[in-house]
């Protein structure tokens, strides 16, 4: 019997990695095929129609965007047409098809003005560029594919790829102190964590099909800090020596705003498709272990 073909996007990203470390204990169930920008450029639209005629996959998981919040300021129409207009594409190739969509989005999707876990039904409000346009492609993807599976989550790390905890590592071994941001308050993701958690809702899907009616899904480590709080955890963890003072985020100015508040509930993902969330403080640890400092 053939076994169903899931495509994965953003190969070469931290989430697309842990997929790829994690489909080897999958095949015996799902076919695989990464796809990185030399493969599937999104930000072609009339390729991502030619790549459909050659690929029908049952499950199809985009881990690929434009992530550089920063940058979006500038690069506004790069940034829409990968993270909006794409996934608006793949969304609509999938439903014809009918294979299943799934779809990562952001945190910063909120304004940050609340004090309690964000709900899936809370009004999202993005504050920047790349929040506008993860917004849209979420409204873009429901709009054209009524069954797209949307995962929200914040602040990835892993031991690949460009991250906070990466830079902290680095800059820890660089200097003798550093200021962090004590006043923007979430959660971190490790990017292991959120590609078990995928593979997971597959795996539900493959054997309960579609019975579940949410399109939008919250995901993250388990627990609530600063990055404050996140740099301060890494730099006892790693034993480096180097002193980490907390500022607000009016001392450190981006081009980006960012949201002072964006710890999302995860009851709905964790209680549909019975995931155990992991406290974050242990998967750093796992990750750190990975990078050889425990
Ligand atoms: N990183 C975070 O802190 C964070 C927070 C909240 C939500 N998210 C969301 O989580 C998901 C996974 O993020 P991540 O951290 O794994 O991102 P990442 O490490 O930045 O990887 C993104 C991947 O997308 C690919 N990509 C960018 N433009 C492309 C294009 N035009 N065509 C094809 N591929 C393209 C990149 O390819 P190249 O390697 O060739 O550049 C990269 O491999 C994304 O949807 C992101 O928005 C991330």
């Amino acid at each position: 019997m053939n076994k169903p073909l899931i495509i994965v996007t953003g190969k070469n990203g931290q989430l697309g990695w842990e997929l790829q470390r994690l489909h080897y204990q999958y095949t015996h169930q799902f076919n695989f095929l990464f796809v990185g920008r030399e493969e599937l450029d999104l930000s072609n639209i009339q390729s991502i129609t030619t790549f459909f005629q050659q690929h029908k996959p049952f499950y199809f998981i985009n881990c690929a965007a434009y992530t550089a919040v920063d940058k979006a300021e500038i690069e506004k129409d790069i940034s829409f047409n990968i993270n909006a207009l794409a996934v608006a594409e793949l969304a609509k190739q999938c439903a014809i098809i009918n294979c299943k969509f799934i779809t990562v989005s952001t945190d910063y999707v909120f304004d940050g003005t609340k004090n309690t876990p964000y709900e899936i039904t809370d009004t999202t409000n993005p504050l920047n560029q790349y929040g506008y346009s993860k917004r849209e492609g979420e409204l873009l993807a429901i709009k054209n594919n009524a069954d797209s599976i949307i995962i929200r989550t914040s602040w990835v790390y892993s031991s690949y790829g460009n991250n906070f905890v990466k830079t902290m590592l680095r800059l820890m071994k660089e200097r003798e102190s550093i200021n962090v941001v004590s006043d923007q308050i979430g959660s971190p993701t490790y990017a292991k964590d959120l590609a078990n958690a995928i593979i997971q809702i597959v795996e539900t899907l493959a054997i309960h099909g579609s019975q579940f009616t949410n399109n939008i899904y919250h995901y993250s480590n388990d627990g609530i800090i600063s990055w404050y709080d996140f740099a301060k955890e890494i730099q006892s963890l790693s034993g480096l020596h180097c002193k980490v003072n907390p500022i607000p985020s009016s001392q450190y100015p981006t081009p980006a705003k960012r949201p002072f508040y964006t710890a999302m509930s995860k009851e709905v993902i964790s209680n549909n498709f019975q995931l155990k969330i992991k406290n974050w403080k242990e998967s750093l640890k796992e990750c750190l272990a990975e990078l050889g400092y425990l």
